[in-house]
């Protein structure tokens, strides 16, 4: 009897959907099939809230209809036939046709038309990831592990599926770095040869950075990022950032420490996004056009760009916090136009103890205070201009956050007292 590899997941795993997504495709009579990171995951017995299935039929239409039954809404991207369902709890489930893809040239994007499941399996990167299992109701829980997956995930091994996959899709390098440091498995020998010569190809300027970025993003989001960059430093496969890309690993080491430390203790952090921080700490030693080359062919985000440019200004600011008597009120004006993720970066790279004290008790307190008044209360005490009545809020707060606590009162009080003094 074949063994079903989705028996006793009841609870978790997202099964209902997946047998929702079964049922549907029993009532159309088409084959579809779980595929890909998700198969691997539930074999190495691993959470994965991203669902990706292919069908042996238009997955368009099969998707409108899953979604209907799921309650869920349906995003479809006609240029591969896929469509994504944004799930009500969480995660998403994707849904394409089987297809077939290649490669114009090196680098570029795929070209595809629909295929078996077969041909679906093997456009993919590595064994481990090209594996599926049946939902229909006749085979429901069956493995197809048509390339060995199952033996290298038995072996630990990150293998490809043919010589040319790193030449397809130079974004691999840095997906086999993860997917091997994540798991503790070693790239095999042969597919580490291939991904050393896909380096030193052509094809690797052929990719649009946003695809590398994406990928290396998802690098610096791993729980801990560390041996991944410590692993494509050694590789030299930080060529597509900037040629002359190296890493300082005992300074990310440190870093690394020192922010997981800080987002425990402080909730000031919980907004920053970690990828930020490596990311900040892999261009801090990049200066001028080098570092406006990179932060200008990444698609960041504004307030990210800026993040990482403050924390480019930490030697004038360092010289202003270092200062021997500063007011606490003082220390939030120089910070206060700071982002918490490059006061987070900063704090967790800085050699000094007068810094790191002052930024705890910014982080840990004075960045949180806030007055119980408003313009409102001014307005009603006779003030009239919008700036005279910020002034006085941000005086008042200044004095509330050197004297740690002040009562409603006395905050009316004291915006009274300065109103008068003009
Ligand atoms: N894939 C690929 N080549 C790529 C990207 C993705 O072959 N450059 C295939 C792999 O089969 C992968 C699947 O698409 O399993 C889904 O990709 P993705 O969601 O990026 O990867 P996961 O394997 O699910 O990894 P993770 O656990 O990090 O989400």
């Amino acid at each position: 009897m074949r063994k079903n590899y989705l028996a006793g997941r009841e609870g978790g795993d997202n099964l209902d959907i997946i047998k929702a997504v079964g049922r549907e495709a029993d009532r159309r009579q088409i084959p579809a099939y779980l595929v890909g990171g998700i198969v691997r995951d539930i074999i190495l017995q691993r959470k994965n809230g991203d669902i990706d299935i292919v069908v042996k039929a238009d997955a368009l239409s099969f998707a409108r209809e899953v979604a209907k039954t799921l309650k869920a809404e349906a995003k479809v991207y006609g240029q591969f036939g896929t469509a994504t369902l944004e799930l009500p709890g969480a995660g998403r489930l994707d849904i394409a046709t089987a297809r077939k893809e290649w490669y114009p040239h090196s680098g570029s994007l795929p070209k595809v038309c629909p295929g078996t499941l077969q041909d679906d399996l093997y456009r993919r990167d590595f064994t481990i990831n090209a594996m599926a299992v049946s939902l229909n109701k006749d085979s429901f829980g069956e493995l197809i592990d048509e390339f060995g997956g199952m033996a290298d995930l038995k072996k630990k091994k990150v293998r490809v599926l043919h010589d040319r996959s790193f030449l397809d899709d130079p974004t691999r390098i840095l997906r086999a770095v993860r997917f091997e440091q994540r798991f503790g498995f070693r790239i095999e020998s042969r597919t580490l040869r291939l991904l050393k010569e896909a380096m030193d190809d052509d094809g690797m300027r052929n990719v649009k950075p946003p695809r590398y970025f994406a990928e290396f993003k998802k690098m610096l989001s791993e729980s801990d990022p560390l041996p991944c960059l410590k692993r494509l430093n050694d590789l030299e496969g930080l060529r597509f950032m900037d040629s002359r890309m190296r890493l300082d690993i005992p300074f990310l080491k440190k870093i690394h420490g020192n922010w997981n430390l800080l987002k425990e203790k402080f909730p000031f952090y919980s907004q920053c996004p970690a990828w930020l921080i490596y990311f900040m700490a892999v261009v801090e030693p990049m200066e001028g056009p080098r570092l406006d080359a990179v932060l200008n062919k990444f698609p960041l985000r504004k307030d990210e760009k800026q993040s990482i440019l403050q924390v480019q200004k930490k030697g004038d600011l360092t010289r202003r916090l270092s200062a021997p008597r500063l007011t606490r009120s003082r220390v939030c004006g120089i910070l206060r136009p700071l982002s918490p993720a490059a006061i987070a970066y900063w704090r967790a790279g800085t050699p000094s103890r007068r810094i790191e004290k002052r930024l705890d008790a910014y982080a840990g307190r004075d960045a949180l205070i806030r007055l119980e008044i408003n313009g409102d209360d001014l307005k009603r005490m006779g003030a009239s201009s919008g700036r005279g009545i910020g002034m006085t809020l941000s005086r008042v707060l200044e004095m509330k956050i050197d004297r740690q606590r002040m009562s409603r009162k006395e905050e009316l009080d004291a915006a009274r007292t300065l109103m008068r003094q003009g």
